[in-house]
């Protein structure tokens, strides 16, 4: 049902913010400055584990400019959360490295900086274990995994399938520990005024920041203001309440004047969170034919000692291929280290790269191609639950992508493409993303001067929110996109979910396509001029919780690479990438190409070169600053493709649409790993794929 209207839902149209952000105009958390505005600056822990004995600050309170300096003793007192993680400066105990110690207040950011350099801080330490091994001692089962899901699911008789079946794989994978590094750093503007406390923050969802300090502050909501205006990324780090803004509010009622929060690139990957390390058994059994006849995918991870959360890593086994026999668990040990959390398709990330490593790695012991194994053992279910899929073109997008590939051409084996010390490869991975789906608020107004003015508190975080909501504004009216304006980012706004979870576009456009509709019906039925208020329509949609559903709900993809690997130096480098995905109607094609691309070149990185790694010695996160952890560069970034196959599924929402912004980089670092073996002959099993490894 495509819209007539100009540059509705299904148009490339420009990001309406985009003019705004790259010249300067666009305000982000810390570039507000309420008059009087002062800075902090925090004191981290250097010790992993113990209390903080004593705290100095005297050295600190002498430099010039300097307000106040936030110690557990001299800090505001805040009200219990379930987030153990924002309880900062309320005792002396250091849970991890890097833990909230104190916080300097000063005129200047320089004087603050200064400040909290002055700040003499003595510890006892106690015995530490930050270190994940294969077997960690004190390793639990945990009562569930992120997601909700169950931690453990068994089907048939996998371990007497496995051992029984005439081709096997059993292999162990490993993923480090990796950082988030959105091009924002994490921070925040906080005032307060007549009992009202104001903040600007960076976070995938302004509402939830507003529950979070209502709560720990003991405010009503009402006297919360959260503004969220513009986000420079994410990807999960800031999809939860972050301590930094809590430590800005409480400095701000400590001194009596707004203050500004900055986390440094070190800081934040010991408080905002980071894609816990994972390590992986697979065992796949099989018959020559290629049928899968068990599929075992074990998964070990850690937590912090003051939060649990464990990567779910193993789901994807649960929806990806048919077969009888299957067990797919998680163990978790706590350890002390700084709380792990989400991160761009955290489970699915890591787990399709164990997966789909093992199913290539099948694939090579069958002496069967890659894409044919996995066809043969395409589900008629979703394995685990037995419901039937809403849509799935897994297959298609293998078949749509080997076409664009080139993927005819290949020649099978491996090791033998050499050109003097190169050599080259191609491989193969398939994706999966669930749909999800939360409940959401908006409004929209027509106005008398034909303007209309969409109001939710969606966030943008980079994927241009305000103009894909502009464009389903636009089709469920029935006019042109330029006739809408789109208000977002702000806890005035009316209630709406976090954009986490590939969910933000579908929970507010079903709002916002409801609100529209319900207005145009309005329009459609009266008569005469609007008044000058002009006439305003809301809608609150439910969502869809994934266990109320009778069908599975999933995007899926393939993604190929081909890779050079220079046999001298052992460096890897990814010549081309490309991904074909199936996730319902897409939206914006522009918008989406990004968030496509985006997903890859991450994946392009947690392939070869991005890998945190924990000092043994302190507990600490080494090499945390951009120096020391390379994300992708332009020259890292080869050609890389997106491409989707137009697919409609009834069972989504009014949009037709899945999730888009985490399953590009599902299953890509397998398919840059499998290229790898194609290249050389040698499997490799831990990433990152750096020139130490592979040479
Ligand atoms: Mo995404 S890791 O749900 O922000």
């Amino acid at each position: 049902m495509a819209s007539q209207a100009h540059n509705a839902v299904g148009s490339p149209i420009e990001r309406r913010e985009g003019g705004a952000k790259v010249s300067g105009g666009a305000l982000y958390a810390t570039e507000y400055t309420p008059p009087g505005c002062v800075y902090a600056w925090l004191v981290t822990a250097t010790v992993p584990k113990g209390r903080v004995a004593s705290l100095d600050t005297a050295a600190a309170l002498k430099v010039p400019g300097v307000l106040a300096v936030l110690t557990p003793d001299s800090a505001p007192r805040l009200a219990d959360t379930d987030d153990a993680t924002l309880a900062v400066l309320q005792n002396s105990e250091v849970p991890h490295h890097g833990w909230p110690v104190a916080l300097a207040v000063a005129e200047t950011l320089e004087a603050a900086r200064a400040a909290a350099g002055s700040v003499g801080v003595a510890y006892e330490t106690e015995p530490h274990e930050s270190v994940l091994t294969e077997d960690p001692p004190g390793a639990y089962t945990p009562d569930e995994v992120n997601g909700g899901h169950p931690t453990e699911r068994r089907r048939g008789d996998p371990e007497g399938r496995f051992a029984a079946a005439p081709v096997k794989i059993d292999a162990r994978y490993r993923v480090p520990p990796l950082y988030n590094h959105p091009m924002e750093p994490h921070g925040a503007t906080a005032s307060w005024r007549d009992g009202r406390l104001t903040v600007y923050d960076t976070s995938q969802g302004a509402d939830p920041v507003r529950a979070v300090l209502a709560q720990v502050f003991e405010l009503p909501e009402e006297r919360v203001t959260v503004v969220c205006e513009h986000v420079g990324g994410g990807f999960g780090s800031k999809g939860t309440p972050r301590p930094h803004v809590v430590l800005a509010a409480m400095a701000s009622l400590h001194v009596r004047r707004p203050v500004k929060l900055a986390l440094t690139r070190r800081q934040l990957t010991e408080l905002v969170g980071h894609r816990a390390p994972t390590d992986h058994r697979l065992r796949l059994g099989a018959e020559p034919d290629g049928t899968l006849t068990s599929l075992i995918h074990e998964v070990t991870t850690h937590t912090s000692r003051i939060k649990e959360f464990v990567e779910q890593a193993a789901v994807p086994g649960r929806v990806m291929y048919a077969g009888a026999n299957s067990l797919t668990a998680h163990r978790v040990a706590a350890l002390d280290v700084p709380t792990p959390s989400w991160m761009r398709a955290p489970g699915e990330a890591p787990g399709m790269y164990a997966l789909e490593s093992a199913v290539d790695e099948l694939a090579c012991a069958l002496a069967m191609d890659p894409i044919e194994l996995r066809t043969r053992n395409e589900p008629d279910e979703e394995p685990d639950s037995g419901r039937p899929f809403s849509s799935r073109h897994l297959v298609e997008c293998l078949r749509e992508g080997a076409k664009r590939f080139g993927w005819a051409e290949r020649d099978h084996r491996a090791g033998v493409r050499r050109s003097g010390a190169w050599l080259t490869g191609t491989g193969v991975a398939a994706a999966t993303y669930p749909v999800l789906v939360s409940p959401s608020r908006a409004t929209v107004t027509a106005h008398p001067d034909g303007l209309h003015v969409v109001r939710i508190n969606a966030t943008d975080i980079g994927t241009g929110a305000r103009t894909v909501l502009a464009q389903i504004a636009a089709e469920a009216l029935g006019v042109g996109a330029e006739a809408v304006r789109t208000e977002i980012g702000t806890t005035g706004l009316p209630k709406a979910p976090l954009a986490g979870g590939s969910s933000g576009t579908a929970s507010w456009g079903w709002a916002v396509h409801e609100a529209c509709r319900s207005l145009a019906r309005r329009l459609h039925e009266r008569s005469g001029p609007l008044p000058p208020e002009g006439l305003t329509a809301s809608a609150d949609t439910r969502g869809t919780a994934d266990a109320e559903s009778p069908y599975a709900r999933h995007a899926f993809g393939a993604h190929f690479a081909e890779v050079g690997v220079d046999t001298d130096t052992g460096e890897v480098r990814v010549r081309r990438l490309l991904g074909v995905y199936a996730a319902g109607r897409i939206l914006n094609p522009r918008t989406a190409g990004s968030q496509f691309i985006g997903g890859m070149v991450m994946g392009l990185g947690m392939a070869l070169t991005e890998g945190g790694r924990v000092d043994p010695a302190s507990g600490a996160f080494l090499g945390s600053d951009l120096a020391g952890y390379h994300v992708p560069a332009h020259a890292d970034v080869p050609e890389v493709e997106a491409h989707w196959i137009d697919e409609e599924d009834a069972h989504l929402n009014p949009m037709g649409s899945k999730g888009i912004g985490e399953i590009g980089i599902v299953g890509t670092a397998a398919a840059i790993g499998n290229a790898v073996h194609h290249a050389t002959g040698i499997r490799f099993r831990e990433l990152p794929l750096t020139p130490d490894q592979v040479h």
